[in-house]
């Protein structure tokens, strides 16, 4: 199997030791760390935020791999970029106007930030394809965004193959991340299809043998 990049979101970890869960994470070789940010418009729920990941970056190597689930991510992008953020993606769904997509984009760029656009899981692929040019991520989620522990749809793995064809014919160089219910099973599955990314929350925080469960992960 090719080389493919972990990023535990710790949504779900267990943050009266959030210390451990890190060290637990950079132990078994994780080089990224996903952060899940709602503001309970664009998901139902509300979770950590730019001040939360301004305290915690200065304390961890790991990129910074942040997924806003936010109504206006236009508003966000400049506390972001000052709490830490390397990868930022937004949501395609949060705006109709191509020109805001774009400016976003482009703000997310003039912050030095890595920009991605996450797609849910019934937006068509096709509506990603005028943004290619001038991305560096693409973020297929495969369960609806707004919480953890969801059950991943199978559905996604064409998603994925559809969107590896068009960057591979354009040559273009980004990197598509799939998030929501990866596991070994799903996982493996994933980058098969043209996944570089694995964002997992669940399966390795909810795991009694992490170093083990994440092994299995890259093997
Ligand atoms: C869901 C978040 C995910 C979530 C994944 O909206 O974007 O990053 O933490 O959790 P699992 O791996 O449990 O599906
Ligand atoms: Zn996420």
């Amino acid at each position: 199997m090719k080389k493919v990049i972990i990023s535990p979101s710790i949504l779900n970890c267990d943050y009266l030791h959030l210390a451990n869960e890190i060290e637990k994470i950079t132990a078994a070789g994780a080089s990224w760390m996903h952060f899940d940010v709602m503001d309970g418009h664009f998901v139902p729920n509300i979770s950590i935020g730019n001040l939360f990941l301004e305290k915690v970056a200065p304390h961890t190597k790991l990129v910074k791999d942040v997924h806003i689930m936010v109504r206006d991510p236009l508003k966000f992008i400049e506390q972001f970029a000052k709490a830490g953020a390397e990868y930022l993606t937004f949501h395609l769904e949060t705006y109709r106007s191509a020109q805001k997509i774009k400016e976003t984009i482009d703000l997310i760029h003039s912050y030095n930030m890595k920009a991605g656009i996450s797609l849910k899981p019934h937006t068509k692929i096709e509506k990603i394809l005028p943004y290619l040019d001038r991305l560096d991520l693409v973020l297929i989620m495969s369960v609806n965004p707004g919480q953890g522990g969801q059950l991943f749809l199978p559905e996604s793995l064409i998603r994925i193959a559809k969107l590896k064809k068009e960057i591979n014919k354009r040559q273009l160089n980004i990197l598509i991340s799939v998030d929501g219910g990866i596991n070994e099973h799903t996982g493996a599955k994933c980058v098969e299809s043209g996944a570089d990314v694995l964002v997992v929350g669940s399966y390795l925080f909810k795991s009694n043998d992490f170093e083990n469960d994440y092994r299995k992960l890259i093997k």
